[in-house]
């Protein structure tokens, strides 16, 4: 298979049109059978339930070549379960996840042309979505439903690659206590879309929240969970009902026991600490683990110890890990590992 003429190495975080994408339509309380289609773009009613009242929830997740030039894919039983719950959480009709993870399959490799190759810095993101797409105008849940899967290559979400980035505690909430904070609606993205705007324009990469409640404890990112290792060594990630359970963040977690042999809390983490971890990062599909140099709280300044220019070396420790994992050059745990061609 001849791949695609892309300068893979110079990929951002962007999209572009591939050469097939899935399709499946709920209808009369049950889902077709779906087919992929050449077709990007969708046609419909302008009273989608989408439209109106923002019915729509999605899920990322990447494939990947192996050094011996397989295509696999991460955990993607993890993001068909967490798709369900979103859909559940949004009055959706559940995607049958074995069939999640089968059209997965099939739309990658339909894409196989577009899978950057091994080394190159770049993968293939995948984004399966859902959307009411019938006529709502009284505020209700749609009846008939679309899920699609597109696949597009991308390079690093941050400029810098793994460069340390710096963010800023945000005014702005991104989740309300008991809201939708834990899953994947399109709209907790549409909340945080003027906060990452602002962050951006007064020069910060992104957006630290904390919980809507107290104000006191650190949540997440827009768009990753936060990673911190203690100056002893211990990776700490924060719990909270309103944070986004990242499939990244549960892997290093594991990664960090049982393959590097550290301890590991998952509990809730004031801000006040902050100031005395050692390392710092984001993780997610998108962001993979980057470094956070800095965070800075209306002009006080959280410098880590790891600094501006590189990774901290225990960051880099799992991120050498999850991403040998992920390519296929460290042996995976049970199930980790989808093959796809
Ligand atoms: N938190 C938010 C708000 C996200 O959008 C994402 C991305 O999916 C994550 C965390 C990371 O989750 P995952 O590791 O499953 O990609
Ligand atoms: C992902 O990491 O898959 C996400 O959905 C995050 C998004 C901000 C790109």
């Amino acid at each position: 298979m001849q791949k695609k003429d892309i300068n893979w190495g110079e990929l951002g975080f962007g999209y572009q049109v591939t050469d097939k994408r899935f399709v499946s339509n709920y209808k009369n309380g049950a889902w077709d059978e779906g087919c992929l289609t050449e077709d990007a773009n969708i046609v419909l009613n302008e009273c989608a339930g989408v439209f109106q009242y923002a019915q729509t929830c999605f899920e990322g997740l990447k494939a990947y070549t192996t050094e011996d030039g397989r295509i696999v894919c991460f955990r993607p039983d993890l993001n068909a379960a967490r798709m369900a719950d979103s859909a559940r959480r949004l009055e959706m009709p559940v995607y049958p996840e074995d069939r999640f993870v089968e059209n997965v399959v099939e739309t990658v490799r339909a894409n196989a042309a577009w899978v950057p190759p091994f080394g190159s810095g770049a993968t293939l993101y995948i984004r399966p979505y859902m959307f009411g797409s019938n006529p709502v105008i009284g505020v209700a849940p749609a009846d008939e439903y679309q899920f699609r899967i597109f696949v597009t290559p991308v390079g690093p979400y941050f400029k810098g690659g793994v460069k340390p980035i710096t963010i800023r505690v945000s005014d702005f909430d991104r989740a309300a206590p008991h809201g939708t904070g834990h899953i994947k609606a399109g709209l907790n993205y549409a909340m945080s879309l003027h906060a990452i705007v602002d962050a951006h324009k007064k020069g910060f990469d992104e957006n630290m929240y904390l919980d809507p409640g107290t104000r006191t404890k650190v949540e997440e990112t827009g768009g990753a969970n936060f990673i911190f290792i203690t100056r002893d060594g211990k990776l700490v990630t924060p719990k909270s009902d309103s944070i986004l359970p990242s499939i990244t963040r549960r892997s290093i977690m594991y990664v960090a026991e049982h393959y590097l042999d550290m301890e590991v809390e998952h509990r809730e983490v004031y801000f006040d600490e902050v100031k005395d971890f050692a390392e710092c990062g984001l993780c997610g599909t998108a962001a993979v683990i980057s470094p956070v140099g800095k965070i800075v709280d209306h002009g006080k300044e959280i410098l880590f110890p790891s600094g501006m220019e590189d990774m901290g070396p225990v960051t880099r420790k799992l991120y050498e890990t999850l991403t040998g994992i992920q390519m296929g050059h460290l042996e995976a745990p049970e199930g980790w590992i989808k093959e796809i061609c």
